[in-house]
C-alpha cells in the first residue's frame, strides 16, 4: 500500500494504466493530485512508470479474486483494458474480462464506471467483431448496476497510437500507394489529449445514470484522407490509386509495417476499417464543454510530439 494514499479519501482506479491511452490518462489524474490506484499485471514494471504517489497493485481482469481487494474503497474506476493482443479469442477473453471487473465493481461498492471503447452502429449487420466487442464490453459494465460513463472513439490520432501509427508508417514507407475501397470509409479521427480530456471530465460528471456519449474531431474523413493530410503536413508527394475490391494485399501490407507485438490487434483494427465510425449523438457536445480539434490539428500535434516538442 503506497503511505501516501489516505485510508478515507476515495479512490480513483485505473485499469489498463499501462497502455496507450491509460498511460496518458494516468499523469493527467497525478496532475489533478486524486487519489490514485493503478491495476497491473506486472506491478514493477508500471511502478516505474506512474509517480511516487500512485498506489500499483496487482490484478488481471481475467482473475476475478485480484480485482476484489484492488477495487476496494474506489469511486470512480476506469476499465481501459482490450485483450485483442493477448488472446485470439478476444472476444470470449474480453466478455469474461468485463464480467469480472463489473461483478468485482458492484461488490466493491464503485460508485462509477468510466469506459472507453469504439464508435459504430450497433445495428450494423456488417459491424467488425473488434467493434461489436467493445459495445458488448460497454453493455456488460453497464448491466452490473454500477454507473457506467462509456465513451466510443474511431481513430485516435497521437505518437504512439496504433491507428495512427499505421497511417504514419504507411506513408512514410510507400510513394505509391493501392488503395482498397475501405480506405473511403467515413470515419471521425479525434486528438489523444482531447480524449483524455474527456475521461478526465467523466469522474466529476453529475449521478444522473449510466450514459454513453459518441466522441470525435471536428472533421469527417476517410482513411485516405488522413494520409494525403499526413503527407501533406511531412512535405511527402504520394500518389493513391483506388481499387474496388478489398485487396488482402494490402491488409497484410499494413500489418507487415507493425511491429509482430501490435500485429494481431492491428489484424483487428484493419477489419474494422470497412465500418464508418462517426459520430451520429452529438450529447457530448451539450454536456461536457471540451470542443475537440480537427485532424489537420490533431496530426501537427502528433509530429511535433514525435519531434519531441510539446503537441
Ligand atoms: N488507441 C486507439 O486508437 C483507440 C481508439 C478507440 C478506442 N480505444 C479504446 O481505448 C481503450 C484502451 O485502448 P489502448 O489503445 O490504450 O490499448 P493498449 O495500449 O493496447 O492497452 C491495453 C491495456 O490493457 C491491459 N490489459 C490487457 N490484458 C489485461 C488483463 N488480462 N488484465 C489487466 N490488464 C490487461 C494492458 O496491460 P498490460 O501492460 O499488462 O498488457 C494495457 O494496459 C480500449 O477499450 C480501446 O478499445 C482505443
Amino acid at each position: 500500500m503506497c503511505p501516501m494514499i489516505s485510508e478515507t479519501r476515495p479512490l480513483i482506479f485505473v485499469a489498463g494504466a499501462s497502455g496507450y491511452i491509460g498511460g496518458r490518462l494516468v499523469p493527467a489524474l497525478e496532475h489533478a493530485r486524486v487519489p490514485l490506484r493503478c491495476l497491473a499485471r506486472d506491478p514493477d514494471k508500471l511502478r516505474s512508470i506512474v509517480g511516487p504517489e500512485t498506489e500499483v497493485v496487482a490484478g488481471d481482469v481475467l482473475d476475478r479474486g485480484s480485482l476484489d481487494q484492488a477495487l476496494r474503497r474506489v469511486e470512480t474506476a476506469y476499465y481501459l483494458v482490450h485483450l485483442m493482443s493477448s488472446s485470439k479469442d478476444f472476444e470470449n477473453e474480453d466478455r469474461r474480462a468485463a464480467t469480472n471487473f463489473a461483478a468485482a465493481a458492484k461488490a466493491a461498492g464503485v460508485a462509477r464506471i468510466v469506459y472507453l471503447g469504439g464508435l459504430g452502429d450497433d445495428s450494423d449487420p456488417h459491424l467488425s467483431p473488434h467493434l461489436r466487442s467493445r459495445h458488448e464490453v460497454g453493455e456488460i459494465l453497464r448491466d452490473s448496476g454500477v454507473e457506467t460513463i462509456e465513451f466510443r472513439a474511431s481513430a485516435i490520432l497521437g505518437e504512439g497510437s496504433l491507428s495512427y501509427d499505421m497511417v504514419k508508417t504507411l506513408t512514410e514507407r510507400l510513394p505509391v500507394m493501392i488503395c482498397p475501397r475501405w480506405l473511403s470509409t467515413p470515419t471521425q479521427p479525434i486528438a489523444v489529449a482531447d480524449v483524455v480530456s474527456y475521461l478526465l471530465k467523466a469522474k466529476d460528471l453529475p449521478k444522473t445514470g449510466s450514459r454513453t456519449y459518441e466522441i470525435g474531431g471536428t472533421d469527417v474523413v476517410k482513411y485516405s484522407d488522413l494520409i494525403r493530410e499526413y503527407a501533406r503536413q511531412k512535405g511527402l508527394h504520394r500518389v493513391l490509386i483506388p481499387v474496388p475490391v478489398l485487396s488482402p494485399w494490402f491488409s497484410g501490407l499494413w500489418l507487415a509495417l507493425v511491429t509482430p507485438s501490435r500485429f494481431e490487434v492491428g489484424r483487428h483494427l484493419v477489419e474494422g476499417l470497412k465500418n464508418p465510425t462517426v459520430v451520429r449523438d452529438r450529447s457530448s457536445l451539450n454536456d461536457f464543454s471540451i470542443r475537440p480539434v480537427g485532424v489537420s490539428e490533431a496530426i501537427r500535434r502528433a509530429i511535433a510530439q514525435a519531434n519531441g516538442r510539446s503537441g
